[in-house]
């Protein structure tokens, strides 16, 4: 169910279903997936037919070209879901023609393909994509002039995602230096264009004198924070939707040598060098060939927890899928040398053969429970919290769309909270085969957001939590029991709340989406951002979002992407693609700026960003403003830049 199109200058993904994560279902305009085909499996080995379901590409030419019969040949007897580690058919679909020919020609399939002609290389790898070879934007990458740009006074202020450990999202005055006098003030830098991209998804890491970031094409970036050049590149398997953690170190420590750590799209997770970019471990953690990695990895200690999602809800549309087998986990590895420490499910069971579906095929539970948000390090009682999915198949477990607490040294399982039982699905239930549709056909009400650690203004410790239903929910971290529950937006399979809310003095943030998703819902949709007393859980202020896309394709009203907040300061970007800063005391909008805008990035390419969305919230340093702009899939505007917000009066 992959439709990709051509759309202005740039390709959009109109509506991916090869979503990461049960949290982005299909658009509900999309078309339904064609019929099945079979395709008889040509090559010699013991392979004797297997089943191709049909690419859902754009470009049907693509679809049934040349690169279908060497795909059926020397690729389908592994990537249809038969080879632990192999990454399922669909997820090669939403990597970029370049990435899987390179996987081909110097990557980990050199010896897959040593027999393939480099025509068949490219076709096959147009065809898994839907694109052509050079199709997507073209960029030239303005490269510093060498020497040593690393900065040790310039020590991280955070590891994490959520800006602290606490994953409150919430930068203190001293560190963000911006308040509301300084907004009139702030104008754009630079702009630094994402090659070969339509989406940027990876929030930025500001330390050392430099940006580090990851993009669409896997490339993550070390730029000089201030000009934009690029010091060096690194190239990962495939997308990088991930942040970047990076280990800290005393500011003027000039034998600091820290690693950056995050995790790709194929499930890969990777250690390497800040300075350099040089690789120092690589780890593929999860065996499931539909594992993936969406929330950023988590630094504490000198230890590295990595949230452990899927794709499989994506290949569960197909009646001949043996659905399904993968469970969520967390991975805890040493950072520095890799090795792996623990590894904890979210269903402690594993799954059996429960039945056969009405074409025949086995079907397997309890699965699902995935975790695409950032693990929040609970210091006080040596816990990490997660927030997970759906399960994919029955039965029902009790630890979906769950906070689930696991203990930081041994990875056992202290506490889960189930905000909604019974809530079993995949994207068989939205399509006309059905046949892998579990009877509960639930509501995919994932937690998306990073679970957050607050204090309430009389001192209570809270564990916030923020569901796809739109409700934000307050629990005690000690016991997972509940203190109180917000029904704060209307809710919906894009959230409700999607991402990231953010938590200071006493107030809790809700960033609404309630994106339109075809499903009728008992109260009108009501997109925006919400102030939340953490005492109470009664709302204080609500700023709604007024819809300014005037028709614009892909452009809604509502905030799907996480936010950020500093003092006095809400910083949200809208699914409408602009840039807005609140008043925290009132929810008034102080400053605006539409990222759709074309700009001229460093390097003189002219591109433009679009729905800010994903874990790319706005980050907030030294009076500077840094904020990741465009979401092709799903829906969303595409769109590839990074923009840099500075004060006017200094020389740069
Ligand atoms: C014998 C089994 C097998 C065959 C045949 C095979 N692959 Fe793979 N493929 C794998 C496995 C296993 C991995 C994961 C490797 C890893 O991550 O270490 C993989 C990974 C990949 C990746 C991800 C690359 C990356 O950088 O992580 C791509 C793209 C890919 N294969 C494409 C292909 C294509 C195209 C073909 C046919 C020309 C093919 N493969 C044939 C088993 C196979």
């Amino acid at each position: 169910m992959t439709i990709k199109t051509a759309f202005g200058f740039g390709l959009v993904f109109l509506a991916l279903a090869a979503c990461d994560q049960t949290a982005e279902p299909p658009a509900a305009t999309e078309e339904p997936a064609a019929a099945t085909e079979e395709v008889e499996v040509a090559a010699n080995d013991a392979v004797e037919m297997i089943d191709i379901a049909p690419m859902q590409v754009g470009d049907a030419s693509l679809a049934e070209g040349p690169g279908l019969q060497v795909y059926v040949d020397a690729c389908a007897s592994c990537h249809e879901g038969q080879v632990a580690k192999a990454p399922h058919r669909a997820m090669l679909n939403i990597m970029s023609p370049e990435s899987v020919y390179r996987a081909l020609t110097e990557g980990v399939m050199v010896e897959n393909a040593e027999f393939l002609s480099d025509e068949e290389k490219i076709h096959v790898s147009e065809y898994l994509t839907g694109l052509r070879m050079g199709e997507a934007s073209e960029t030239t990458l303005l490269m510093c002039e060498a020497g040593d740009w690393f900065d040790a006074d310039a020590a991280p202020q955070t590891t994490n995602w959520g800006l602290k450990e606490d994953n409150t999202r919430f930068i203190d005055g001293d560190v963000a230096d911006l308040t509301a006098d300084d907004l009139d003030n702030l104008e754009l830098k630079w702009a630094f264009a994402y090659p070969d991209a339509v989406r940027a998804r990876s929030q930025p890491t500001i330390a050392a004198g430099a940006i580090f970031v990851g993009s669409h094409n896997g490339m993550v970036f070390a730029l000089d924070r201030a000009s934009g050049c690029v010091h060096w590149t690194f190239q990962a398997s495939a997308e990088v939707r991930t942040g970047i953690a990076i280990d800290p170190w005393d500011a003027g420590d000039t034998e600091a040598d820290p690693q950056l750590h995050f995790g790709d799209l194929l499930g890969n997770v990777y250690a390497i060098k800040a300075r350099t970019g040089e690789l120092v471990w690589r780890d593929r953690p999860d065996d499931h060939p539909s594992a993936t990695i969406t929330g950023t990895p988590s630094l504490h200690n000198g230890k590295l927890y990595v949230p452990i999602s899927s794709l499989e809800v994506t290949p569960a549309a197909d009646p001949r899928y043996e659905c399904c087998t993968f469970r969520g986990s967390v991975v805890a590895y040493d950072a520095t040398g890799g090795a792996k420490l623990w590894q904890s499910f979210t269903i402690e069971e594993e799954p059996t053969l429960q039945r056969q579906n009405s074409a025949g095929t086995d079907n397997y539970g309890p699965s699902g429970a995935p975790i695409w948000n950032s693990p929040t390090i609970d210091v006080v009682r040596n816990q990490l919290i997660v927030g997970t999915g759906e399960n994919y198949s029955s039965p029902a477990t009790l630890t979906s769309d769950a906070l689930i607490a696991f203990d930081l040294d041994t990875g056992e399982m202290n506490w889960a909270f189930q905000a909604t039982p019974n809530d079993v699905w995949n994207t068989a239930c939205d399509s006309d085969r059905p046949a892998n549709c579990p009877v509960e056909d639930g509501p995919d009400f994932d937690f998306g957001a990073s679970t957050m650690l607050a204090t309430s203004a009389s001192g209570r410790d809270l564990a916030l939590g923020g569901q796809k239903s739109g409700v934000a929910h307050a629990l005690d971290p000690e016991t997972g029991e509940v203190v109180w529950q917000n029904q704060v937006g209307r809710g919906g399979v894009q959230g409700g709340i999607h991402f990231g809310m953010a938590a200071g003095n006493g107030v809790l943030f809700v960033p609404v989406s309630d994106f339109p998703d075809g499903q009728t819902y008992p109260e009108p949709a009501r997109p925006g951002l919400y102030a939340v007393d953490l005492d109470s859980g009664e709302i204080t202020w609500s700023s709604p979002s007024v819809d300014v896309c005037d028709g614009r394709p892909f452009c809604h009203p509502g905030i799907s992407g996480a936010i950020t907040a500093s003092p006095g300061l809400v910083y949200a970007g809208g699914m409408d693609g602009v840039l807005r800063i609140h008043d925290s005391a009132s929810g008034d909008v102080l400053w605006e700026h539409d990222t759709t805008q074309e700009v001229t990035a460093v390097d003189g390419t002219v591109a433009s960003g679009g729905t800010i969305g994903g874990g790319a919230a706005p980050v907030v340093m030294d009076g500077h403003l840094y904020v990741s702009s465009g979401y092709g899939i799903y829906g969303h505007m595409p769109g590839r830049v990074l923009l840099v917000f500075g004060p006017a009066e200094a020389a740069e």
